[in-house]
């Protein structure tokens, strides 16, 4: 294969916020925004909870493709509802976004029903794992790049410790939360290099005095 993931910033470990677009077997088309945990070069894996159009759909057809997106409208449209029929493009069994900056196709290997035991947002949800093996990455706009939420948290941190000689002690406690928040985060989002890059910050967050 000629492509890899890491060509539109995807790297193994890492998780993305995308756009999924799937069909149904009567060729209903939906976009809805999801993870993409990226396991190697070419293997990734979703985690999507029961009662979404996205995990029906794919469980009919075994295909879907990952949109990368950074427009916000796109995530918000297509969260609050469906995008209009026009701003698909259809191609056979698949349909992905026309204005798209890139996607790729997504064929499922295995799927696997689960329920959570704890979670930070929803105990007891059921959910589905699809490991899913990517094919043909068209790249529409040079640079194009999926988007890791770990860096916006890592930055709002760095911006923290720009401050931190210059706030009171009620603020620092505010700090301290949103640390831990965004640590959290990191540790679930991001891959090596940034995962890094937080756990310096974290010694230098300490020596400034923080309990962390
Ligand atoms: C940035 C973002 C990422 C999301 N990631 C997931 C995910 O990985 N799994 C999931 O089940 N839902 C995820 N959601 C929630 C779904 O988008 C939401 O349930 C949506 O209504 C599903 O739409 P559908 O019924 O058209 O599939 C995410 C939402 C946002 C805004």
């Amino acid at each position: 294969m000629s492509f890899s993931l890491e060509s539109i910033g995807i790297k193994a470990g890492g998780k993305y916020e995308t756009i999924y677009t799937t069909m149904n077997k009567a060729g209903e088309v939906d976009a809805a925004p999801i993870g993409l945990k990226c396991i190697d070069d070419y293997a990734v894996l979703a985690r999507i909870f029961e009662g979404s159009k996205t995990l029906k759909n794919i469980k009919e057809t075994g295909i879907f493709v990952v949109n990368i997106t950074s427009d916000p409208h796109v995530f918000a449209r297509s969260l609050y509802g469906n995008l209009e029929e026009e701003e698909f493009v259809r191609d056979g069994d698949i349909a992905y976004l026309k204005n798209t900056d890139a996607y790729f196709i997504a064929l499922v290997k295995s799927i696997e029903d689960k329920e959570i035991d704890k979670d930070h947002v929803n105990d007891g949800a059921k959910f589905s794992i699809i490991n899913a093996e990517s094919l043909k990455i068209i790249i529409n706009k040079q640079g194009a790049k999926a988007l890791n939420r770990g860096i916006f948290a890592f930055l709002e941190s760095l911006v923290d410790f720009s401050r931190i000689d210059i706030i009171d002690e009620e603020k620092k406690e505010e700090y301290i939360n949103r640390f831990k928040e965004n640590e959290r985060l990191i540790d679930v989002v991001a891959e090596g290099e940034l995962k890094e890059a937080m756990k310096d910050l974290k010694e230098k967050l300490i020596e400034k005095g923080l309990d962390l």
